[in-house]
């Protein structure tokens, strides 16, 4: 039997492949996977627990024993709910420096794998079709200038209610850009065979048909 196909979404913090991907596996039927929440759980537990960020054995060790329950947008860990506070800034802040660790990027990859179900996935992350699923029936790399991508931060942190500056906010999404593009392990790059897609003056309804359709022409 083969295995269950999947849509591998990838690109940069703030291009919208979260809400992307989510449309698409739900205009399909199929499963979700949002990779980053992953990273962002171990960067809870390693501040919990004291774990220094650049302690590569120590955070695969924390990665190892990880057993998150997915449930619809929630997330949890050993019984205790966690969705909320793996959003929170200074974990993302945290999660994009422990992803340069090949040992940590290691220990996730059979719990990533494991999501593949039918009948299908829709992965998004850095590194879904590059190294998760190299096979994925469609690879979309999803950018947006960084410009583009401090407005749509910037008006999201002002509909939760949190104050937010746009100078603060473009130099964040460069040093992170640079982070994911610069490391050695999984670094952030369109896999030789995806379809590229600069969303700058899309919008997600623009986007997610663009997506289905490249997917119905496989
Ligand atoms: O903060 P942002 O929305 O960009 O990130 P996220 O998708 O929630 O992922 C958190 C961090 O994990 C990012 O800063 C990435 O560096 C890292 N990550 C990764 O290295 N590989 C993935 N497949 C997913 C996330």
């Amino acid at each position: 039997m083969s295995a269950a196909p999947v849509i591998a979404i990838d690109g940069p913090t703030a291009s919208g492949k979260g809400t992307v991907a989510q449309r698409v596996a739900a205009a399909l039927g199929w499963h979700y996977l949002d990779s980053g929440a992953l990273y962002r759980v171990v960067a809870l537990l390693a501040l919990e627990e004291g774990v220094d960020p650049g302690d590569a054995a120590g955070l695969a060790a924390l990665a190892r024993r990880l057993q998150p329950r997915f449930d619809g947008e929630r997330i949890s860990l050993d019984g205790r709910e966690v969705t909320e506070d793996i959003r929170r800034e200074d974990v993302g802040a945290m999660a994009s420096r422990i992803a340069v660790h090949a040992p940590l990027r290691a220990a996730l990859l059979e719990l990533q794998k494991g999501f593949r179900r039918p009948p299908g996935l829709v992965a998004d992350g850095r590194d879904m079709g590059t190294v998760v699923f190299p096979d994925a029936v469609l690879k979309v790399f999803l950018t947006a200038s960084v410009e583009a991508r401090a407005q749509r931060r910037h008006k999201q942190l002002n509909e939760k209610g949190f104050p937010s500056n746009i100078a603060i906010l473009l130099q964040d999404l460069r040093a992170r850009d640079e982070r994911d593009s610069g490391r050695s392990a999984a670094p952030l790059r369109p896999a030789e065979d995806a379809c590229q897609l600069d969303s700058s003056d899309l919008c997600i309804e623009q986007v997610v048909a663009l997506i289905l359709r490249w997917y119905g022409e496989r």
